[in-house]
């Protein structure tokens, strides 16, 4: 990966050289340590021409200024300092990661006059430019340094960020950097292409979390064929590669809690099966696991940071490919619940991976709630575009919170109707259910189907097929993959299921 930045913290004090980065106020205000940096006042003459008012996200910057030792000065805008909020300071650590050009040595000086710039705020934009400066080029034997040239690999770049409580950004940082870092997992699973990263090699990156205090079980076919599982099984006999399911389990709360539970689409390549994909666009379905890339991504976050919460996290991990052992449309498959369904589209697979799983998940653990996440349908994208997440749940305080949390992040979610009316059009002639419906509201029908295999655990959906990857690119992701799920979800746990 294109080498991540260092973050340090330290007190107020004037750079002396490398590049400096201050913030101004929409007033175009600098606050008394930008402007102890010598050539502030150069930087604040270039203000009116180049017509600089503090804006948020706009930039002004003084190159090598005669006089310091200093390589550049730069003014970035935080705009109406009252409208700050976690998500704006992100922000501005995208906007100055992408402002970085070739420097090897950076000091941001974190002041701002009426603004109130605590450790909180410090942690919120490191993170950003951690979440800005990563790009997926491990495959690039030659780096590109990001203006089009070929070139040998970036030095990392060191960001010393100056501010009045050091103590106190470094003690945020640490929980911020735990939730970044399982979000920078979650994109590298799901920018990996399928031929590196099937449902073996998913497993395996899993297990890795074993390192944080994470409890990581793997069943193979063989144990998923004994639990009835013949929904999700279904789906993987057509390729080579095997199917798994990962039970993450991460034990931060009281022993006697019943767990929280995240449950993830896992297809690391969604060809459609013998409902076979046009070509066009086929390869984004090496991203079709970025619902359980999120739920590996949060279970990172979770650990790595010590939630105070029992969690559990469980994947579904399959490949649905095509091959004479494949399913066939009509096929009908025994669920794990005994539930029979008549597999009348094999491009409709997530949901019977999610069937199984989301039983086995209420089965085993009978958790507080499950929240799963799936590039499920087409039919999202169609609704939302790529900007929210559809959310479905059987439970009103679950979707407000869901909501909520995704504001806060921006990572967010719209609640969409299920009824009745849309269950019973997967009723099916020859088996209990058929896996698809008809031809409109195909997103709802998606989420009606998981919920014939919730009971009455309280559940919500969140399909990111629109979210997860191709989503347009921001001011804290560049990438392919976006690891959305991972900070609203650690979001959603912070605020309302830690003691
Ligand atoms: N993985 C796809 C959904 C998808 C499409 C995700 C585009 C991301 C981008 C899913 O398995 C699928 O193929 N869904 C079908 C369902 C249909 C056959 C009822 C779809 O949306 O077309
Ligand atoms: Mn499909
Ligand atoms: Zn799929």
């Amino acid at each position: 990966m294109t080498s991540r930045p260092s973050i340090a913290f330290a007190r107020f004090a004037v750079p002396k050289k490398g590049s400096v980065f201050v913030l101004a106020a929409n007033d175009g205000g600098l606050g008394d340590a930008a402007k102890a940096c010598d050539p502030a006042k150069t930087l604040e003459r270039a203000f009116p021409v180049a017509d600089f008012s503090g804006k948020f996200a706009g930039l002004v910057e003084v190159l090598a200024p005669e006089g310091t030792s200093l390589d550049r000065l730069v003014a970035v805008g935080a705009g109406k300092v009252s409208a700050l909020d976690d998500y704006a300071w992100l922000k501005l650590g995208g906007t100055i990661a992408a402002s970085l050009r070739k420097a090897t040595e950076v000091a941001v000086m974190l002041d701002l006059p009426g603004a109130d710039v605590g450790g909180r705020q410090a942690a919120q934009l490191a993170a950003g430019i951690l979440l800005r400066s990563y790009a997926f080029d491990k495959y690039k034997t030659k780096k590109d340094n990001g203006d089009g040239n070929k070139a040998e690999p970036k030095k990392p770049v060191k960001v010393t960020i100056h501010t009045a409580d050091p103590t106190a950004a470094k003690k945020a940082f640490s929980d911020e950097v735990a939730v970044i870092d399982g979000v920078l997992l979650a994109r590298d699973l799901v920018n990996e292409p399928a031929n590196i990263l099937g449902p073996v090699e998913f497993a395996a990156r899993v297990n890795e979390l074993e390192a944080l205090g994470v409890t990581v079980e793997i069943l193979v076919e063989k144990e998923m064929k004994k639990l009835g599982m013949g929904a999700l099984l279904g789906v993987a006999q057509g390729s080579p590669r095997g199917a798994r399911l990962a039970v993450m389990r991460w034990n931060g709360g009281k022993a006697k809690d019943s767990p929280i539970a995240f449950v993830g689409k896992g297809v690391t390549f969604d060809t459609g099966g013998n409902s076979i994909k046009t070509a066009s666009g086929m390869e984004d379905m090496k991203g079709d696991m970025g619902g359980a890339a999120a739920v590996t991504g949060l279970m990172h976050a979770l650990a790595a940071r010590k939630a105070k919460a029992n969690v559990v996290g469980i994947i579904g991990l399959v490949e649905n490919a095509v091959d004479g052992h494949a399913q066939r449309p009509g096929d009908i498959v025994t669920s794990m619940s005994g539930q029979t369904i008549e597999v009348l589209n094999t491009d409709a697979e997530g949901r019977l991976v999610l069937a199984d799983a989301l039983w086995y998940c209420s089965d085993r653990f009978q958790p507080k709630f499950m929240v799963n996440l799936a590039t499920l349908t087409g039919a999202t994208m169609v609704a939302l575009g790529q900007h929210y997440a559809g959310l479905f749940s059987n439970n009103d305080e679950l979707a407000n919170r869901l909501t909520s949390a995704g504001q806060a992040t921006q990572e967010r979610v719209w609640r969409m109707p299920l009824g009745t009316e849309y269950d019973k059009l997967i009723d099916s002639k020859n088996a209990d259910m058929k896996n698809i419906g008809g031809r409109y509201g195909g997103a709802i029908i998606a989420a009606q189907f998981l919920q014939r295999f919730v009971r009455d655990t309280p559940w919500a959906h969140l399909d990111i097929a629109g979210t997860a990857m191709g989503a347009p690119s921001s001011e804290i992701n560049q990438s392919w993959a976006s690891g959305f799920g991972v900070r609203l979800l650690d979001r959603l746990v912070r605020d309302n299921y830690e003691e």
